[in-house]
């Protein structure tokens, strides 16, 4: 069975002649800088996620380094987020000059857990980046009551969760700046780089504007030092499309997620993703965690399922306060104990629209066969 852990292509063809029209239309008016498309996905997914500015840039790490930015973040600042993650997060701080401080997180939702945050708050500090990762937001609340008694900024990550709702508010939209991945692979994907910031602070969008627009706001008469980054008109014109569609996606999603935590409903020692009651889940990542004391660790797992050709991904093997780059310098202030933890216990399996009730039933059984193998011997 050829399982796939994303069907990109199979995702294409089920809206090939729109996507194609699309693409067309953009090389016949041929302004593929700023076209036409980059306003009307700006202005769409404004209304969609319910924020008053969005504006495209080049990619997700590129968004949270202009947020970063936009809210004068530097050399000697540091920001608290999370180590379990991808590398941009905190990459982006860094470029900075800025110092990642790495917060412990949830062990069931894996996202940066807000009672680990305030002890890590020095004179230092300018914002809290929290992650809303595998498709489900972070505990909001209590992380902007914390930011707005400090002072501080919040950006939140949004790269895994475009269209996630904390407590009736889309994910993005909470903090001060907001920032999405349009990589392929996303809930929302383009067929490239792409990327977008989203913010209700129209001092805020303007300033990211600027710093995407080498710091102009007219051309020629730069103002800072910014960067370029920009979202092109051919993947506007993608995402466009996309974007209709967008609900549809989650919706399966999340029906494939169902699916999975039925067939290993009550597992002894796999545990399913947890759902928590005041947020939606958009399943990004369908991410169980496999018990370090059950007889069959995660990383057999992982081989068992090599061996039978099921796509899996461990999300994410090494912290990053485990990365030399981040082993020194400040970044490791408190116990990571739960991050460690589930570096080791993650395992995420394919999820994606087009995923079939058929194939979930053979990856279950591939994985219970594993777990009945071990447990025999
Ligand atoms: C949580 C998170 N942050 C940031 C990024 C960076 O996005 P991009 O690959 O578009 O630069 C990603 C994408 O992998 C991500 O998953």
């Amino acid at each position: 069975m050829n399982v796939k852990m994303a069907d990109l292509r199979g995702q294409y063809e089920m809206i090939a002649p729109e996507i194609d029209k699309a693409i067309r239309s953009v090389l016949e008016h041929a302004a593929f800088i700023r076209g036409r498309e980059v306003d009307e996905l700006e202005s769409e997914l404004a209304d969609y996620l319910d924020v008053s500015h969005v504006l495209g840039v080049a990619n997700g790490t590129d968004a949270l380094q202009i947020a970063m930015m936009s809210l004068g973040i530097g050399p000697g600042d540091e920001i608290i987020t999370s180590a379990f993650t991808v590398f941009a997060t905190a990459e982006a701080g860094v470029l900075l000059d800025a110092t990642p401080v790495f917060a412990d997180i949830d062990s069931r939702t894996f996202n940066i857990d807000p009672e680990c945050v305030e002890a890590l708050i020095t004179p230092r500090t300018k914002a809290i980046v929290p992650v809303h990762l595998f498709g489900q937001p972070a505990d909001m609340a209590p992380i902007m009551e914390i930011a707005r008694r400090h002072g501080l900024g919040v950006i939140e990550d949004n790269a895994q969760s475009i269209g996630a709702e904390y407590r009736g508010q889309k994910t993005g939209c909470i903090g001060d700046i907001g920032c999405l991945s349009f990589f392929p692979t996303k809930n929302l994907g383009c067929y490239g780089d792409g990327g977008a910031i989203l913010t209700n602070d129209a001092a805020l969008y303007k300033k990211a504007r600027m710093v995407s627009n080498h710091g102009a706001e007219r051309k020629y008469y730069n103002e800072i030092v910014g960067i370029n980054s920009r979202l092109d008109t051919i993947q506007a014109a993608i995402l466009k499309v996309k974007l209709q569609r967008l609900d549809t996606y989650q919706t399966r999603r999340q029906q494939v997620a169902r699916v999975y935590d039925t067939l290993f409903d009550k597992h002894p020692f796999i545990t399913t993703p947890h759902h928590a009651p005041d947020r939606t889940h958009v399943y990004h990542q369908y991410t169980l965690r496999i018990s370090e004391e059950s007889p069959g660790k995660r990383d057999g797992l992982a081989a068992h399922l090599k061996a039978h050709g099921i796509p899996h991904a461990i999300y994410y093997p090494v912290p990053l306060h485990n990365l030399p780059v981040f082993a020194e310098g400040g970044c490791r202030k408190g116990p990571l104990d739960e991050t460690e933890k589930a570096s080791r216990e993650v395992l995420s399996l394919p999820i994606h629209p087009l995923l079939t009730a058929h194939e979930q039933q053979y990856i279950s059984d591939k994985i219970m066969q594993y777990f009945d193998r071990v447990v025999s011997n």
